[in-house]
């Protein structure tokens, strides 16, 4: 695990902005495929989409692979302010390619940071799938949790009865239905490893287990779980995409530092006759992104492994 004295206060600003990349890694990615690479100058990191690591079966328009890359940026923001660094950061389109990337453009000066917890949250945020504590969130934590700094990412929580209601019912018929589908079962399987020791990449084994169980499961969790969250965006576009991913990253993180975690549900967003009625149910304006359920843990799960730092790099000086 990568410790804060590491920082190369003295070195050069290309080592320093190679420090923060080994944060930008640790962020969640679908099936922790980590599609994600850095382009990395003298004074600058571009961070691109890795279609190596797409999944066309279940993500066929890389619309969660542009949401882990959006986690990704929000990990570098918070890593180079923690550090005092100064940067600009744009959204780009290369004309030729249409490939969209963000550039960090790093500029002499300090700046102090005004989100040390969020940074320090970095290293222990984790996907707990386990069950949570029956334990109610005070409401004015879930109402300043549920505040969503991009104006086109919006947040609706879920903890009425009916809401929970609702949602473990599309949870439950996401489950039987997606289930069916043999091209996404097969891809899920590809990225099931036994022994997660030995790999940096993919999920735990028994993540695919009796489908009736784990729709039963899934929809007891919903209705168990003292919140959910959907997590919404008005417009379907790479930008947006990456805006979805950089806030719930944000949120991720200061869910973390509360000491509540969160895991997903997103077989429903993952099915387009499903995200109807879901977005129809909760009036979501344009459509839903992601699904967490959020809870205090009853159990803290080992954090999972990412391929190293130097296969994500090229370094371009
Ligand atoms: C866009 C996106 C979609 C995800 N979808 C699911 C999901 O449907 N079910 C699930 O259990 N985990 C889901 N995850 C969590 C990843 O599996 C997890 O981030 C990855 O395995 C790395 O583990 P970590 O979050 O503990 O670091 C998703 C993560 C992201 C960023």
């Amino acid at each position: 695990m990568i410790k804060l004295k590491l920082f190369p206060k003295n070195g050069t600003l290309k080592r320093q902005i190679k420090f923060l990349l080994n944060y930008a890694i640790l962020a969640p990615s679908g099936h922790n495929s980590q599609p994600w690479s850095f382009v990395l100058t003298d004074n600058s990191v571009t961070v691109l989409p890795n279609f190596n690591y797409s999944r066309p079966m279940v993500d066929p328009s890389n619309r969660e692979l542009y949401i882990s890359l959006g986690a990704v940026v929000t990990n570098i923001s918070l890593a180079a302010n923690y550090f005092g660094l100064i940067y600009d950061k744009k959204y780009l389109i290369d004309p030729k390619t249409k490939q969209q990337s963000v550039i960090f453009a790093f500029k002499n000066g300090k700046t102090i940071s005004q989100d040390q917890d969020l940074f320090l949250a970095i290293i222990n945020r984790v996907t707990n799938r386990f069950e949570y504590q029956n334990k109610e969130i005070d409401k004015n934590l879930i109402k300043s949790l549920t505040k969503s700094n991009y104006p086109d990412v919006k947040f609706t929580h879920i903890y009425s009865h009916t809401d929970k209601k609702s949602l473990s019912k599309l949870v439950y018929e996401s489950n039987l239905l997606w289930f069916h589908k043999t091209e996404l079962v097969d891809e899920l399987v590809s990225w099931l490893r036994t022994d997660l020791s030995t790999h940096r990449d993919g999920l735990p084994h028994n993540t695919f287990v009796n489908i009736i169980k784990k729709a039963q499961r899934e929809a007891n969790l919903v209705l168990s779980s003292p919140l959910s969250i959907i997590i919404s965006s008005s417009t379907e576009s790479i930008k947006n995409w990456i805006n979805v991913g950089e806030a719930f990253q944000i949120l991720a993180l200061k869910l973390t530092h509360y000491g509540l975690a969160h895991s997903y549900f997103n077989n429903p967003v993952q099915l387009i006759t499903i995200l109807k009625k879901l977005n129809q149910e909760f009036k979501l304006k344009g459509s839903a992104q992601l699904i967490l359920r959020v809870g205090y843990p009853t159990v803290k799960p080992p954090q999972s492994k990412r391929r190293s730092l130097a296969t994500f790099l090229k370094d371009m000086s």
